[in-house]
Order: structure tokens, then C-alpha cells, then sequence
């Protein structure tokens, strides 16, 4: 019913050489894109050598964006600007851009219009630290990133935005979520948005699952009834581990 989404996060990873020696691995072995959405989000600086290349399967994303078209805003990059480069997605609202970086929910919350306003698919990434996950605020605290984040948003765009839960204690850190956690949460955002727009934008809205997912944890994860696809760091750097977890999707 709804079509998985499986989305690399290269973060600040690849030169030029490496990211066109990664598509070129890539672009002939991925599935369908009528069966999954392959997406790589990668750089700004690899952005439109990689849309040359994306094929019929593939399609590239930024990883993170400014609301504005243009203005006086050293060294950010518009959606506007993505658009002219054929940029499909943007990652907006990742945890490393709100812990390290000062990106706040009310800026969100004008990226995601904006971004479809430019024909750019956001993923929205929300997810607790450990110690709210520990000290069971963790929902109060997804329940509060999505209505101010959503908030510009109307159900016809939220059912087309994607959702990428991310715990923060299992980025990069080797731990995984275990998959009825994982499903128990993006089960969680589920509902959230039933209570926000109504039953049928709860429906349709993709909700992928991020943090430490690689080739030995991915079916498990995608079995799961509200896991609709990843969002991977790490282990979508590697082209022959990303094309295997993209094809995990299909099962
Ligand atoms: P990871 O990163 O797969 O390396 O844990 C996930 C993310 O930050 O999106």
C-alpha cells in the first residue's frame, strides 16, 4: 500500500572521486522505482554530478536546506537553488542540525513548506536522546517535534512527506533500536498524525526508521507493520551494502 523508501545519509563523507565511483556501482543494479524509492542524499558539493548520473532508479537529495529562496545568509543553500539542480529530497531537522548546529523546530517547521514549494520531498527526522528515552519522556518529546514542525503543513503535503524516526542513542553507535521498538515508535508518530490531520493522511504518510541500520538488521526492521523503509548512514557508504539494503525493501 505504501511504497517503501530507503534513503543513504552520507553526512560529511565522499569526495568527488568517491561519489562518482559510488554511483557508478550503483545506478544499474537498483530495483524499480515503480516497487522502491532509492535515494541518496548526499553533499552539496556532489549534488548535480550525482543527478547527471541518477538513472531511472536512483534519485538524489540535500541534507539539509535554508527556508528562504535567497538573501544575505552566508553559506546556506535554498530550495531553490536544489531545484535547478534536479535534487528530488532534502533531510531536514536531522538530529546532528539540531544538537550541533542550533536548528530549532520553528525553523523546521518553514523548511518543510518550502521545500514543496521547490518540488523537494522532505524527510523529516525527529527521535528522542537516551536519557528521554530512559526516562520515558520520549513520546511528550516526538509529540511536541511534530506539531511545531508540521505546523505550515496541510494533510495533501503530509501525506507526502516522509518521516524518519531516529532514536539518537542508536545513531552511529552500533546500537540498533530492536524492531519492535522501532515499530512501536514510528507506530507512535502514526497515531500522532491521525490526532493532527485524520486517518487517511495517517495512512499514507511514509515513516521510515534511522540509526545503525545495516545489512544484518534490515529485514527485520522492514517486516515491521509501521516500518515503511530507512533512512542509513554508515552502511550507505558502501555501494554493494547499499544496493543490498535497498533490495531488502522488496521482500
Ligand atoms: P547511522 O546514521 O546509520 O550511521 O546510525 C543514521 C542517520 O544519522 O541518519
Amino acid at each position: 500500500m505504501r511504497k517503501p523508501i530507503i534513503a543513504g545519509n552520507w553526512k560529511m563523507f565522499k569526495t568527488r572521486d568517491d561519489a562518482l565511483a559510488f554511483i557508478y556501482a550503483v545506478v544499474n543494479e537498483l530495483p524499480s522505482i515503480d516497487l522502491v524509492d532509492s535515494v541518496v542524499c548526499a553533499p552539496f558539493t556532489v549534488l548535480r554530478d550525482l543527478v547527471k548520473r541518477q538513472g531511472e532508479n536512483l534519485r538524489i537529495g540535500a541534507q539539509n536546506m535554508h527556508f528562504e529562496e535567497q538573501g544575505a545568509f552566508t553559506g546556506e543553500i535554498s530550495p531553490m537553488m536544489l531545484q535547478s539542480l534536479g535534487v528530488s529530497y532534502s533531510v531536514i531537522g536531522h538530529s546532528e542540525r539540531r544538537d550541533m548546529f542550533g536548528e530549532t523546530d520553528e525553523a523546521i517547521a518553514k523548511k518543510l513548506p518550502a521545500a514543496f514549494n521547490h518540488n523537494i520531498t522532505p524527510i523529516l527526522c525527529v527521535g528522542e536522546h537516551l536519557n528521554e528515552r530512559e526516562n520515558g519522556s520520549w513520546q511528550d518529546l516526538i509529540r511536541k517535534q511534530l506539531i511545531i514542525d508540521l505546523q505550515n503543513l496541510s494533510s495533501d503535503l503530509v501525506k507526502k512527506l516522509v518521516i524518519a524516526y531516529e532514536p539518537i542513542w542508536a545513531i552511529g553507535t552500533g546500537k540498533t533500536a530492536t524492531p519492535e521498538i522501532a515499530d512501536e515508535a514510528c507506530g507512535f508518530i502514526r497515531g500522532c498524525i491521525r490526532d493532527l490531520y485524520d486517518q487517511e493522511t495517517a495512512d499514507a504518510i511514509r515513516i521510515q526508521y534511522g540509526g545503525s541500520v545495516k545489512v544484518a538488521n534490515i529485514d527485520a526492521l522492514m517486516a515491521q507493520p509501521n516500518i515503511d523503509g530507512a533512512l542509513i548512514g554508515g552502511a550507505s557508504l558502501v555501494a554493494e551494502d547499499f544496493i543490498t539494503l535497498v533490495k531488502a525493501a522488496l521482500k
